[in-house]
């Protein structure tokens, strides 16, 4: 992939399912917006007609770990084109609930799924050549809400029908939550760490506060 030279802002999103990302993700596309900044509030797997698509099967149908892997990326891939790449080149803030480290804490660590195949495919949909050589397409920041497994399947139940992911047991969550803080080894520069075990008060100072912090909100 070649690209304009990418002004914009992207951030991503993370956690395990029910730790609380929506409501923040959407008030922070507010605080943006009231200072004047273009938004793209978009979400992963998704965010096309074509990923979208593939949202659903992925998030339905049973496959093999490899064809659940592959198509994450495929929607990855479609997504990064036609709305994340074009939006950061008309210089906007890409907020992603949402992206590859999803991936290597899901299909990694949940599904036990091979990490050194996933940083190939990881290179092939997200590398881009740039005037300074070949860059891989990262979010400028992540945020992970971290949650403990147990507390968040408590305020998921009973709150609405349960996905293929959704539906797994505590023990899945637990290496899901693992396979997010590898990340955060990996890459500590990249992530903001929040304690979603907060009131969502606490929560959204503590998310705000890194973005002030950043210098990208008043
Ligand atoms: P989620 O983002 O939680 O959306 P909603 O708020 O509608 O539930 O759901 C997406 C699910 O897809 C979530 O369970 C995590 C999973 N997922 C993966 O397994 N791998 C990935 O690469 C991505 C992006 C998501």
């Amino acid at each position: 992939m070649t690209t304009a030279p990418l002004t914009g802002l992207f951030i991503s999103f993370e956690g395990i399912d029910g730790a609380g990302k929506s409501t923040h993700i959407g008030a922070l596309a507010a605080a943006f917006k009231a200072q004047g900044r273009e938004v793209t509030l978009t979400r992963e797997p998704g965010g096309t007609p074509l990923a979208e698509t593939l949202r659903t099967l992925v998030l339905n149908d049973p496959m093999d770990p490899l064809t659940e892997a592959l198509l994450m990326f495929a929607a990855r891939r479609d997504h990064l084109n036609c709305v994340i790449l074009p939006a950061l080149a008309r210089g906007e803030v890409v907020l992603c609930d949402r992206f590859t480290d999803a991936t290597f804490a899901y299909q990694g660590g949940g599904r036990g799924f091979d990490e050194a195949v996933l940083t190939q495919l990881e290179t092939m949909v997200q590398a881009t050549v740039e005037s300074n050589g070949t860059q891989l397409i990262q979010p400028k920041l992540t945020v992970w809400f971290d949650l403990a497994p147990e507390e968040a399947a408590k305020r998921l139940a009973g709150a609405r029908v349960p996905d293929k992911f959704e539906s797994q047991p505590l023990e899945f969550f637990r290496r899901v939550a693992d396979g997010y803080a590898r990340r955060l080894v990996g890459e500590p520069g990249r992530f903001a760490r929040i304690d979603g075990g907060q009131t969502q008060q606490a929560v959204w100072q503590d998310v705000h506060a890194v973005f002030v912090a950043k210098g990208w909100l008043a």
